[in-house]
Formats: structure tokens, sequence, C-alpha cells
């Protein structure tokens, strides 16, 4: 009789879960031999996740085929044309930031411009059902190279997401609460990226798969990003997060800044750098908080499979309870991450 891969896998994890009994006592044995039962009878949901270099697989229920994403991240491209004359003051510093790179494999000199076009050849190649595009892609709103990234990204015929980073919208020193310059600079020149979806947060629906785009690029979220974010997490359906800043997990640092619960003014230590406003004394609104529990309890609760961000240009893995968050490295330097999602 023909053995179906999901089948075989179902055996495969019974058998390693068993075998492991061999080691532990009676009561653990038990317990292991429960969880394997368990995943054979389909109790709650049962999701894995593996990372091999830069490609992710998920296996889950609910995913009724296999579904391929392309991720990038933290590219950060600029140009610059006579457009650019009034704000040269606000792009300096970020025009000088990126523009020798090495790649993440070979370490050969490269620069974003070249690494993002490869990438994009491979997306040609590889035609994914999406590439998603988490932030940074520019280092700072750059007219030019707004434009002629949108002009590469058209050319694809792959339909892509984008979401904001920190720097796609900042000009370094204007002023303005970062809320307000994010509105500002998203609706002045990011908007045509997101192809008329809401640039605070939207809802990717991929045959079933939920992938919700969210912009945390302030660090902070919004009452009516929380409220989107748990009308999704409710439906009960198969669910990525995918987001520019990661969400706060137990011993990474404050560059998890999305809910860490030291992010305030006294662990600000670059906003004269990057001439912006503060973090708040207080640290995150209740909102932010909010929203963390959601993410950290999400794929206990609700089917949340995974949570992907960029902002720390390296790639990690953290798992809390049954949430695995993965970071990946920047496509400055040619990374990028492929997912395939496939039934269970
Ligand atoms: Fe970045």
């Amino acid at each position: 009789m023909k053995t179906s891969r999901r089948d075989f896998l179902k055996k495969s994890l019974a058998t390693s879960l068993f075998l492991a009994t061999e080691h532990i006592g009676p009561e653990q044995a038990f317990a292991h031999k429960q969880t394997a039962q368990s995943i054979e009878k389909g109790v709650g949901y049962t999701t894995i996740n593996s990372i091999n270099d830069n490609k992710v697989e998920i296996y889950s229920q609910d995913i009724t085929r296999t579904i391929k994403l392309f991720l990038i991240a933290d590219t950060h491209l600029w140009m610059s044309d006579s457009r650019e004359d009034p704000y040269r003051q606000y792009s300096a510093r970020m025009a000088k930031a990126y523009n020798k790179t090495k790649h993440f494999q070979t370490l050969a000199s490269t620069n974003p411009k070249e690494q993002f076009e490869k990438t994009l050849e491979k997306v040609k190649e590889s035609r994914p059902d999406g590439l998603f595009l988490l932030g940074d892609i520019f280092s700072y709103p750059s007219e030019a190279a707004i434009e002629w990234a949108k002009t590469q990204l058209d050319q694809t015929g792959i339909n892509y997401y984008y979401i904001s980073g920190n720097h796609d919208w900042h000009y370094e020193g204007l002023p303005n609460s970062e809320i307000e310059l994010r509105a500002e600079w998203t609706h002045k020149r990011l908007l045509p990226l997101y192809r008329g979806q809401n640039p605070l947060i939207y809802d990717v629906d991929i045959s079933g798969l939920h992938i919700v785009m969210l912009d945390n690029s302030t660090y902070e979220i919004l009452p009516e990003q929380l409220e989107f974010f748990r009308k999704i997490l409710r439906k009960n359906k198969p669910t990525l997060l995918m987001s520019h800043c990661p969400f706060y997990a137990p011993g990474f640092p404050v560059s998890y800044g999305c809910g860490h619960p030291e992010w305030n003014a006294a662990s600000d230590k670059i906003y004269k750098i990057e001439r912006r406003q503060q973090w708040p004394v207080e640290g995150h609104k209740p909102e932010t908080y909010a929203f963390w529990n959601e993410v950290a309890n999400g794929c206990q609760k609700h089917h949340l499979l995974a949570t992907f961000s960029g902002h720390v240009h390296r790639q990690t893995t953290s798992i809390v309870n049954k949430w695995t968050q993965f970071t990946i490295k920047p496509n400055y330097s040619g990374a990028y991450l492929e997912i395939t999602l496939k039934p269970f």
C-alpha cells in the first residue's frame, strides 16, 4: 500500500516521540505517548516549523495546498535626483549608511541595488504565491528609489505585499511625532507600494492562509491595529504575522522593541543620532502590550503559525510556548527567506 507524505510524517513523529521514551521515566513516557497520540488524532492545532539555512517549512492543519512565500527586509535602497534637494539635510546620514555591503553567503563586496535586482531574479525563477517586503527596503523616503523599486517589483509579475520599517518614512531631524511623520511620508511617497491596502495593517488571504502585514515601525501599536489583529486571530484560520520590528522574546535585547518591558526613554541610546523623538519615559502604551499578549498566546489559543520580522539585521529564531518568531538577514547582503507551507 502506498504511504502518503502526510501518513509518513505522522508515523515518523509518533515513532520518534515513542523512541524518546526509552530514556525517561514512566510518567514522562506516558506524557510523550499522549503527545504522540494527540498529534495522530489532531487534537488542537498542530504546527511544525523547521528552518534550514534560509528556507522555512511549516506543516499545519487547514493548509489545503502547498503555498510558497518569499520574504525580504532591510535592503536599505536610496537614490538621488534634483527632487531630493530640499531634503538633503534630512537624508545625508542614511545616504551614507549601506552603500558597500558583503554578500551573506560568499562575503563578496556588493551593494543594496545589485542585491535587490538579483533577489527579484530569484523571485521570478521561484514563482512564489507572494513576495513579502518587511520594511527598511529604503533608507529614507527617497522618491527616486521608491519609483525605481516599484517598477522592478511590477516587472516580476508576482503579487507583492509591502509594509514599512522605521527608516522607509524617516527623514532625520524633521519635527513632529513618529506617528505624524509616518503618516505624512507614507502618504507622500510610499503609498503606491501598498497597492490600495491600509498601510497600518492588512490581511492577505492565500487559499485560506491569512498573512497579516503589520506596521509596527514606531515600535508601538495603535488601538485599531490591535482590534484588526484580534478579529483575524479569532477566525481561527491558519495565520502568519509579518512586521518590520520583532516582538519581545525573553533573552533578546531592546532592539526586539515591540512589547519589550525595557523599551523606554532610559534605554533609547540612539535617538540623537537618528534625530527623532525619544522613546517615552513610561515605555509602551497598553495597546502594545495587549498586542504582544495576542502574539505570544496566539499559537496556543488560536491558529497563529509563526511570526516573521526584519529590523535586527540577523537571522534568529525564538520559541515562547508554541509561538515561533523568525527574524531574517538583511537583503542588502542578498539575503532572503523562502517559506513553504504544506498540509499536515
Ligand atoms: Fe534596517
